[in-house]
């Protein structure tokens, strides 16, 4: 898996027995591959200013650097390749339009090349089945959401922190028609677009969150920002670069330039508008389904790469004010490994026959069995 952040390659080794809701997974190994700077740059430059040529060749070379983490992360599972039974590869977004004339979304790194370097039979491009079938194919996560964490007496939230944010809704005791789901808008994205920025390249990211917390947050700008078209959309709803990328970053950071913003200021607002985002998906769509008990239960569980930014995470905890935070580690994943996790799970559904997404999250007309799946 790498997300929209492309930061890297997150690769897991699971051993799942049984599926759907029984199912069980056990977590052997993780792995995080970075990309290089230079790999960065060509991926982030493929997904709005791409030409067919470049794409096509990131396509293999995606699928060359996918195949190097799946072998790495069984090689740091002790296993062989030969004990592998299946691959499940997200890809590399590198563009998603589910609001077009004719809605559409790529995911590359080339599963042919990873079946034939691993010898592992592959299941690869899950997403596109959803969209076939009427769906946004997105978010995927949910479905494997709603195995793992389920609670019969907690109402959960699972809320993601990668390039994007977004979240899986789980009433207790949830069917899966039951199961809310959807993209809050930026998880670091505008962050790391912002810095990326002000720093000139030289930072990828605000680590720790420490330029934000020495800032202050423009109540101005960040109301301006929550104007934003994406944020007062109904559901269902799945957004990526194409909103929260380069041109908003630039439109922002003019913007804070305009009404004499520090560079300080302008992450901090980031990383505030980030949280006040998410806090108002929640109050909109998902509290008041709630009976005071319920939210007296309710848990938080905080996953994806921006659960390093203590910044991000005490700003959401201010601006949300109900429930209980943890983290996936509190449950036994790392919190980076679940959305490989995740893919693992729905592969694994693929191999038996059986649907992965979540018609009630996607607006899909169906459930469908996602994927391609290469013989190894
Ligand atoms: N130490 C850290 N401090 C602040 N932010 C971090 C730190 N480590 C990772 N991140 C953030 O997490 C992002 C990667 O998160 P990830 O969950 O992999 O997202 P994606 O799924 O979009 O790839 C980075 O781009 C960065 O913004
Ligand atoms: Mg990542």
């Amino acid at each position: 898996m790498s997300g929209t952040s492309a930061d890297g390659i997150d690769a897991v080794v699971v051993r799942i027995s049984s599926r759907g809701p029984g199912v069980r997974t056990r977590l052997l190994a993780h792995h995080h591959q970075a990309f290089g700077s230079t790999l960065r740059k060509r991926i982030l430059h493929a997904c709005l200013h791409g030409t067919v040529a470049g794409i096509c060749e990131l396509n293999f070379l995606l699928g060359e650097q996918f195949a190097r983490a799946a072998l790495a992360v069984i090689h740091d599972a002790n296993l062989k390749p030969s004990q592998i039974t299946a691959i499940g590869s997200h890809g590399q977004t590198v563009h998603h339009l589910p609001k077009a004339e004719t809605p559409s979304t790529l995911q590359i790194g080339e599963p042919c090349v990873i079946a034939e370097r691993t010898g592992i039979m592959t299941v690869a491009d899950f997403r596109v089945r959803d969209m076939a079938a009427g769906g946004q194919g997105a978010p995927l996560v949910p479905y494997a959401d709603w195995v793992l964490f389920t609670h019969e007496r907690r109402p959960r939230i699972i809320q993601n922190l990668g390039g994007i944010g977004n979240l899986t809704f789980l009433p207790p005791g949830a069917e899966l028609a039951e199961v809310i789901a959807f993209d809050t808008g930026p998880g670091n994205m505008v962050i790391d677009g912002v810095v990326a920025a002000l720093s000139r390249g030289r930072k990828t990211y605000d680590q720790d969150g420490r330029w934000a917390a020495s800032g202050l947050t423009s109540d101005r700008l960040l109301r301006e920002c929550l104007h934003h078209p994406f944020i007062r959309r109904a559901l269902p709803k799945t957004t990526g670069r194409e909103e929260f990328g380069e041109p908003f970053v630039a439109w922002f950071i003019k913007r804070g330039r305009q009404l004499h913003l520090s560079h300080a200021d302008l992450v901090a607002t980031a990383t505030e508008f980030t949280a006040a985002s998410i806090a108002r998906a929640y109050r909109r769509f998902l509290l008041p389904r709630l009976t005071a008990r319920q939210l007296n239960r309710l848990q938080i569980i905080l996953g994806g790469g921006g659960v390093k930014n203590p910044t991000l995470v005490r700003m959401l905890f201010e601006r949300i004010g109900v429930g209980t935070l943890c983290a996936h580690e509190d449950f036994g994943i790392h919190s980076s490994a679940k959305e490989p996790l995740a893919f693992a799970i729905l592969a694994h559904e693929t191999l038996a026959g059986k649907p992965g997404n979540v018609p009630s999250a996607t607006g899909a007309r169906r459930p469908v069995v996602l994927g391609k799946i290469v013989p190894g």
